[in-house]
């Protein structure tokens, strides 16, 4: 009968769920990656064949022990009877690799690893890279003000409109408050989760864990705390909120960014309310006006798809008018961008009355709720309850700037503290600003009317007699 390739590992290995499923083991100066396959030195890829892989996962499983042959043969030729020589040929492959006393022979019986071998605190979370960070444009506020909140906070929440620019805020601002708290971070892409059991698999392979139970998961965020960041968890925002507060409960040292336009509602909860880019006020100079994000990064990105493109002063105020028609939105202002070698900043802005077929993503390419603003607007529409979609295309009917009292009197009989609750619910997506400075208090912004409009148009038809413009008043 096979000896049982686990005999002997070391206890604290086997208490964990897949005792050698989520270890990262510092081999000398190799790292280990049992359950991945996955063998570094000073983090660059080592070739190894996979039977002398597992030869060396067994010794280092088993370190300081000695691990006999038939133990060996057990773990890396699972139910194959092979020759004796084959483990040897596999020995002094390893012996070539990590050097010629790396491995003890014990005569007659197996075979011991000589290297040190240590599971250390923290690095054992497998680190899946963020998304390359580009150039973040005019957010150096928000990234001091979000960095400080990482700090203090174990849950924080980015909270903004679709294409507000939370996942790249996020890019800039986790690295370093992971760094300042001495944690490695771990970033896990929730966007095309649907259900929790996909949400759980993807937060699991984020920190290099393979196990499906929050349980098992969070055992091995305890032993390998990091700053977790959940990107764009909106769809699962409640199957998010119930594993951060399972996590958070049970693993002291976690920490978590989440960027979502739902948020989490947990007690621990801090949210962060990233508002669009700022707009420039007119009649600003240009140097003045560059230092505004919306038109920083209107300039970059036209520049981008011309290099001899440059804002003039006379192109300034319709540059300005777009930025403002389109609300500061990063994403509309790259979708515009696109537009500027064919139809110039003043050609762009006569057509925005058309903004929605406008603002396109020319070539396709990345996340397809981000190829043109209406899908962006779609994705935010669809995470709201029917009765929420309803109020918004209400809103729409009413004139640019509204009161609460005008909007209640619009709907009529419907219940007034289920619209209060709506729209607190629009509020808090940034589908609808509320100001207090403006006597009305309420408005939609520019592209969220004219979505809206088209709404009301095919799918809320006691709506359908709106405006087409949005009015001025
Ligand atoms: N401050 C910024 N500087 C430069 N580019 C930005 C900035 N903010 C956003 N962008 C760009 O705008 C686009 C949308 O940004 P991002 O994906 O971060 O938005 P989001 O709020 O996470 O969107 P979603 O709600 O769809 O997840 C991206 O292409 C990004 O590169
Ligand atoms: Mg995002």
């Amino acid at each position: 009968m096979p000896e049982n390739p686990l005999a002997g590992l070391n206890p604290a290995l086997m208490k964990a769920e897949k005792p050698v499923g989520n270890v990262l083991l510092q081999v000398g100066a190799f790292e280990l990656w049992p359950a991945a396959r996955r063998l570094r030195r000073q983090g660059k890829p080592v070739e190894i064949t996979p039977r002398a892989f597992d030869v060396l996962s067994t010794l280092a499983l088993h370190h300081p022990g000695m691990v006999s042959k038939g133990a060996l043969f057990a773990a890396v030729w699972p139910g194959l009877v092979v020759e004796e020589n084959n483990l040897q040929v596999q020995i002094s492959l390893l012996r070539k690799l990590l050097g010629r006393e790396a491995i003890t022979t014990v005569a007659g019986h197996g075979y011991r690893l000589n290297l040190p071998v240590s599971s250390g605190h923290g690095a054992a979370v497998e680190e899946m890279p963020a998304p390359v960070a580009g150039p973040l444009l005019g957010r150096a506020g928000d990234l001091a003000e979000l960095g400080d909140l990482l700090r203090h906070h174990r849950l924080t929440s980015l909270l903004g409109a679709g294409g507000v620019g939370k996942s790249t805020l996020a890019r800039h601002a986790a690295p370093h408050a992971a760094a300042t708290a001495g944690l490695p971070m771990a970033w896990a892409d929730l966007a095309d989760c649907a259900n929790a059991s996909e949400l759980l698999e993807t937060v699991a392979r984020s920190v290099g864990f393979d196990g499906a139970a929050v349980a098992a998961l969070a055992r091995h965020l305890g032993q390998y705390p990091c700053m977790l960041v959940l990107d764009n968890a909106d769809r699962v925002d409640r199957e998010t909120a119930a594993l951060a507060e399972e996590l958070l409960a049970r693993v002291p040292l976690l920490r978590l960014l989440v960027t979502t336009q739902v948020r989490l509602h947990l007690p621990e909860e801090q949210v962060y309310r990233l508002m669009p880019l700022a707009v420039p006020p007119a009649g600003c100079a240009l140097p003045e006006a560059l230092e505004y994000g919306a038109l920083a990064l209107l300039q970059a990105r036209a520049h981008g798809h011309d290099h001899r493109f440059a804002l003039t002063e006379a192109m300034l105020p319709d540059a300005v008018a777009l930025c403002r028609e389109l609300d500061g939105l990063p994403l509309a202002l790259e979708l515009a961008a696109a537009r500027i070698p064919a139809l110039g900043v003043a050609g762009l802005v006569r057509r925005l009355g058309d903004r929605l077929p406008l603002l396109v993503r020319v070539n396709g390419g990345g996340p397809a709720r981000q190829r043109s603003l209406q899908a962006t607007l779609e994705w935010s529409y669809r995470l709201l309850e029917p009765a929420a979609q309803q109020l918004w295309c209400d809103t729409a009917a009413m004139p640019r700037w509204f009161s609460l009292d005008e909007l209640m009197a619009c709907r009529g009989s419907r219940d007034a503290a289920a619209t209060l609750d709506l729209l607190g619910t629009l509020v808090d997506r940034a589908l609808l600003v509320f100001d207090t400075s403006h006597a009305h208090g309420y408005t939609l912004p520019p592209a969220h009317r004219a979505f809206a409009l088209l709404k009301s148009v095919n799918a809320c038809p006691g709506a359908a007699t709106a405006q087409t413009n949005p009015p001025t008043t």
